[in-house]
């Protein structure tokens, strides 16, 4: 297992649509998934996905377990999801703060849906079928635009509220809002 380099914004691997995996028996992948988790446990990212390692294939991990980057975030097992698509999302949506490792320090709003539907392939090939809500529906939209070339700064509300964290005061005292 390794720590990998995270790409930061303005490389434009971050930019490329990422392809579906196609061989699941392969040892390579289940080794890049062990990485691209140790690499977000390292990091202490709440989600990654591959174009952040450099890599163009459809993989995203999460996990949130007493995160100290979103303290109030509810838990969310570790999951690993390849070749995702979201396959319903409602029209309720949620005003919420979002950082991203590869725009490290940073900080920003975005509005999402409040719930999505989504299937993903596990890491033995079986396809399984989730509804999410709240914060967790949020880290599956923000790590599929990142497979789709897209960065949460692209998806701003407000411009005035994009920012450095410890320079923000709405991120500042923003209490419950970052728990979305
Ligand atoms: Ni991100």
């Amino acid at each position: 297992m390794a720590i990998l380099e995270i790409i930061k914004m303005g490389d434009p691997k971050l930019r490329i649509k990422s392809l579906p995996v196609t061989d699941f028996s392969a040892e390579a992948l289940r080794n890049r998934v062990l990485d691209m988790v140790e690499t977000m446990r390292f990091y202490q990212g709440v989600g990654l996905a591959a174009p952040q390692i450099g890599l163009s294939q459809q993989i995203i991990v999460l996990e949130v377990t007493q995160n100290k980057r979103y303290p109030q975030a509810e838990n969310i097992e570790l999951d690993v999801l390849i070749n995702p698509k979201i396959t319903h999302s409602s029209e309720q949506t949620e005003l919420g703060w979002e950082g991203c490792l590869s725009l490290p320090g940073l900080r920003g709003q975005v509005v999402r849906s409040s719930t999505i539907g989504y299937e993903a392939f596990n890491l033995e090939g079986e396809l399984l079928t989730k509804t999410v809500s709240g914060f967790h529906a949020r880290i599956i939209q923000h790590e599929m635009d990142h497979l789709n070339g897209i960065l949460y700064s692209e998806r701003l509300n407000d411009m005035t509220h994009f920012g450095f964290e410890e320079s923000l005061p709405a991120f500042q005292s923003a209490g419950d809002i970052q728990s979305q």
